[in-house]
């Protein structure tokens, strides 16, 4: 299959919070932006593979800033690392006030998808492709991420995790 790059598939999307979407506190509740999360960060995992895609897992859910009412959110995703049929798509999430114009980290997290036929059986994606420092970063930390995931849901054993041992291997000089 033909690489390609994580820039072929990013995906960014702009939301406005609406009453509706708030707590009692006025902020953006947690499930709701975990919805718009698994959309966007899915959209990119479709374009990567075209194919259609299912949520395998989600670590790193990380709400370090409340999102409050009226403020704009937005997400941006992209796919680290494509394996054989599973991709690891990363998500950022950033509020702005419109009134002030600044804006602020509020979330990140990892998506694993699976591609998937019209049986719901796996199929194979394309390879990415890293073409900035950024990517490469993000391609290198994706295998280590998904031995850590694996090793957790009870899909890998620990001595299987070759690139985590060669990373402890490489920082510790063992
Ligand atoms: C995800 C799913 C397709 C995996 O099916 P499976 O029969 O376990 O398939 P396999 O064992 O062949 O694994 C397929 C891929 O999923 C990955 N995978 C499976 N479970 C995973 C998990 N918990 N975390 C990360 N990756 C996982 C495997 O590592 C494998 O990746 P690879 O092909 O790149 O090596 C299946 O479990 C499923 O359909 N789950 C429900 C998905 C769903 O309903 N999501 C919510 C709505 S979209």
């Amino acid at each position: 299959m033909i690489p390609k790059s994580p820039t072929q598939s990013r995906c960014r999307t702009t939301e406005l919070v609406l009453p509706n979407d708030t707590n009692v506190l006025g902020n953006l509740m947690g499930g709701r932006l975990l919805y718009l999360m698994d959309i966007c960060a899915a959209i990119a995992a479709q374009r990567h593979s075209n194919s259609t895609v299912v949520t395998a897992g989600v670590d790193n859910v990380d709400f370090q800033s409340a999102i409050k009412l009226g403020e704009v959110v937005i997400l941006e995703s992209v796919v680290n690392r494509a394996f054989t049929t599973s991709m690891e798509t990363e998500i950022n999430v950033w509020a702005e006030d419109t009134t002030t114009a600044k804006r602020r980290t509020c979330n990140r997290a990892f998506y694993t998808f699976v591609a998937v036929d019209q049986n719901g059986s796996p199929v194979p994606v394309p390879p990415i492709q890293p073409e900035t420092d950024e990517q490469r970063e993000r391609f290198e930390g994706a295998a280590q991420r998904r031995e850590l995931r694996l090793i957790l849901s009870g899909r890998l054993r620990l001595d299987g995790a070759r690139h985590l041992h060669d990373h402890l291997a490489a920082v510790t000089g063992a």
